[in-house]
């Protein structure tokens, strides 16, 4: 186990706030985080607890006046397989990416579409992270889980863990800070079977002439990395959080009413009744691409992103967020709401 105290977290978060925590404790076992809980109770239960993964998705607005866990479980072990499918169970602290390659070289496909989506395989389960036509969740069988109340375990079959659109029961109210993730159980396949539905994946891979019958995992794996690399920046060059709203879902009554006067506007169909509109198109035609407000930018290839410039606290990403969605609804009507978590008080 390792403490910090004092600690910056400008390392431990992507958009490179410069906020400090009181305490920061990283723990490598189950064995470990209990032991610390049981420290927790006796010494410091009067400060907040709060449970980390790469900071790939975290807003600092303020230092952090209590406790965070950062997980360092990183076992890969194999439950079960049979001819077509395998049961691997992978610690929370693995980075999500390293296990994608890590899949690919043992045969076992379903994470491909997920490439190079920075983070945790704990956070991957709380988040659903989704990318290129996947959600993690549809691969995940179970959660294992440790209570941060009472130090008691659970394991949460996939029916449990309310998987949707960039959600997770670990995000709903009633769970929402309550558990530390130790272990995730993908499911996952011995065959390829490559998933290319998604529109701009379907027409990079027509452009470039490539055989769908002959592509190996590990050139989807890299045709992947190259489509996100052209337009998303990389956190360790430019401070950023990935897609900082979600994309909202509409009827379809607003999407004719935006029609109207935009013919063109991009969507995606999510049932018989409900679309999904890309936010970063609602935040371009706003004219916010590429301009900033201070230390905080809507980033000039991807609109979706807000990027620090370098100094930023999280107070001036927040300022820019906001001017963001008041434009927005101005201009459509709509609400934005953020993908990313804020951390602390304003
Ligand atoms: P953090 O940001 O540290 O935490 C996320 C949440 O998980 C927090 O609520 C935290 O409390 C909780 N948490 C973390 N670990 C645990 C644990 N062990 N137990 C309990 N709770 C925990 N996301 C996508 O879905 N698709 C993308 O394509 C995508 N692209 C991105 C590109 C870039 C450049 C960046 C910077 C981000 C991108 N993201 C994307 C967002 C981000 O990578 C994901 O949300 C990721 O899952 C966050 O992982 P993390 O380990 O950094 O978690
Ligand atoms: N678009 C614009 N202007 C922009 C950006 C996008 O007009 O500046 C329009 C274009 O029409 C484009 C469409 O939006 O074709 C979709 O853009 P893109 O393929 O980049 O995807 P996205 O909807 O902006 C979502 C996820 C990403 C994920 C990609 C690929 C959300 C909130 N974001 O972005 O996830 O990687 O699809 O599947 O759902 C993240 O969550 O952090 C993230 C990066």
């Amino acid at each position: 186990m390792e403490f910090c105290w004092n600690c910056s977290l400008k390392e431990y978060n992507t958009f490179g706030i410069d906020a400090m925590a009181h305490l920061l404790v990283k723990y490598s076992s189950e064995g470990e985080l209990l032991a610390f809980l049981e420290q927790y109770r006796r010494e410091m239960s009067h400060l907040p607890l709060l449970h980390i993964g790469a900071g790939s998705n975290l807003l600092f607005l303020s230092d952090y006046s209590g406790v965070i866990l950062f997980s360092e479980i990183k076992d890969i072990k194999i439950e079960s397989e049979n001819e077509d499918a395998i049961l691997v169970s992978v610690g929370a602290g693995v980075t999500h990416d390293d296990f994608v390659l890590y899949a690919i070289q043992h045969g076992w496909y379903g994470l491909e579409n997920l490439s190079l989506i920075p983070g945790q395989v704990g956070s991957s389960a709380v988040q659903n992270i989704g990318a290129y036509g996947v959600e993690v969740g549809d691969l995940i069988k179970s959660v294992q889980t440790i209570s941060l109340e009472d130090g008691t375990c659970k394991t949460w079959n996939h029916d449990e863990l309310a998987y949707s659109y960039r959600h997770s029961i670990f995000k709903d109210e009633a769970f929402r800070g309550k558990y530390a993730i130790c272990h995730v159980v993908f499911q996952l396949k011995k065959r390829f079977t490559p998933c290319l539905s998604y529109g701009g994946l379907t027409s990079f891979i027509q452009a470039k002439n490539i055989q769908q019958e002959t592509l190996s995992a590990l050139q989807l794996r890299e045709i992947i990395i190259g489509i996100r690399e052209k337009k998303l920046p990389d956190p360790k060059v430019t401070g950023n959080a990935g897609s900082f709203f979600m994309n909202p879902i509409v009827s379809n009554d607003i999407l004719y009413r935006i029609q109207k006067q935009y013919p063109d506007v991009p969507s995606y169909v999510v049932d018989t009744e409900h679309v999904k509109i890309p936010a970063g198109w609602l935040i371009e035609q706003c004219g916010w691409k590429g301009k900033a407000l201070g230390p905080a930018a809507v980033h000039d290839k991807q609109a979706l992103v807000l990027v620090n410039r370098g100094g930023a606290t999280g107070k001036d990403i927040l300022s820019l967020c906001k001017a963001v969605q008041e434009s927005v609804y101005e201009k459509f009507g709509m609400r934005l709401s953020p993908e990313v978590n804020f951390i602390g008080g304003v």
